[in-house]
């Protein structure tokens, strides 16, 4: 599973702009599912046929984009402006490498006349500089979209990577197809696009599926780090069950659900609550008459920074809570 993370970690897919990612999820699922579909907004949706009457419709949900840098500008020197597509954090940013979708790659620079030297940078004093001499000698156009550019490194027991956020999720959403024997539901395995600028792709997946209860997958911020939030979630402690975010409340039956088949299959876990941030889970939640979710959060440390990190047991114990989820009958 290593290995697959590392390939999707390292695949470029700002919002907008999956495909590559969807070709990488595409080759993985193809013979794993029933039948795969794309709709018009771009969400990859590979599905497994119900198998007994009295199954369920399961949405599960991962977004396959990532935080990225449109270039709104070219000066006459070459140097491209950006604007922030998704929640750039901008001190994160000054000094990266980025990518565009034709492999080129930039550096992101800091203006050094900044006009106010006590506060921290904003995007808008930042260029991305792709090595030309001249804005006709720049390899990318106004509107292009480059992300962050990392190679997957593994520590053993944790790995660091650009945009573990969400690709760990659709990882696991993988795996969890690849391992999946028998269950007596309908599951729709469905790779979102668009997540990071306002959860657009699930929302549209959600209606069009009108499924009887969904699950996100994706990470949550951690308070383990020094001085860290006061947050409960933590590195290596499991699978995070949220129980609400920004812009969600869990449907309670489906923490109980997730809690009970966590306890059976002795996977630990912990409670989420998340002040600030939402998934997938939230557009899903209100599709259509509304939607029964929930969502299974991987702790992460420096989300949204080009090296995200995870633990590889908290990965794997994800795939195993959702496999004990689907294989049993599911009252709510
Ligand atoms: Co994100
Ligand atoms: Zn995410």
């Amino acid at each position: 599973m290593k290995a697959l993370l590392k390939t999707l970690s390292e695949a470029y897919g700002p919002s907008g702009a999956e495909d590559q990612v969807r070709e990488v999820v595409r080759a993985e699922v193809r013979k794993l599912a029933d039948y795969v579909t794309v709709d018009p907004l771009g969400n990859l949706i590979a599905v497994v046929k119900q198998q007994s009457k009295t199954g369920k419709k399961i949405m599960l949900a991962a977004h396959m984009d990532e935080i990225g840098f449109a270039v709104t500008h070219v000066d006459a020197a070459g140097f491209a402006r950006v604007l922030p597509s998704g929640g750039v954090n901008p001190l994160a940013s000054v000094g990266q490498r980025v990518r565009f979708a034709n492999g080129r790659l930039g550096v992101v620079g800091l203006d050094a006349r900044r006009d106010d030297l006590g506060k921290p940078p904003t995007l808008s004093e930042m260029f991305i500089d792709l090595g030309a001499s001249s804005r006709a000698a720049n390899p990318v156009q106004v509107g292009d979209v480059a992300g962050f550019w990392r190679p997957l490194e593994d520590l053993g027991g944790r790995l660091i990577g650009k945009s573990l956020d969400d690709r760990v999720g659709v990882a696991i959403l993988i795996e969890t197809l690849r391992a999946l024997k028998r269950t007596p539901h309908e599951v729709a395995f469905v790779f979102t696009v668009q997540e990071e600028i306002g959860l657009r792709g699930a929302g549209v997946a959600a209606f069009g599926l009108d499924a009887d209860l969904g699950l996100a997958l994706d990470v949550t911020r951690t308070g383990d780090t020094p001085n860290g939030p006061k947050m409960e979630t933590a590195l290596g402690a499991g699978p995070a069950i949220k129980v609400r975010d920004a812009r969600m409340l869990t449907d309670p039956r489906i923490k109980e659900l997730l809690l009970a088949r966590a306890r059976e299959a002795k996977i630990p876990t912990q409670l989420e609550v998340l002040e600030g941030g939402t998934t997938d889970a939230a557009a899903m939640q209100l599709a259509r008459g509304g939607l029964p979710v929930g969502c299974v959060s991987v702790p992460a440390r420096y989300i949204h920074t080009p090296s995200e990190m995870v633990d590889y047991g908290d990965v794997q114990q994800c795939v195993a809570l959702l496999l004990a989820v689907l294989h049993k009958p599911i009252e709510l």
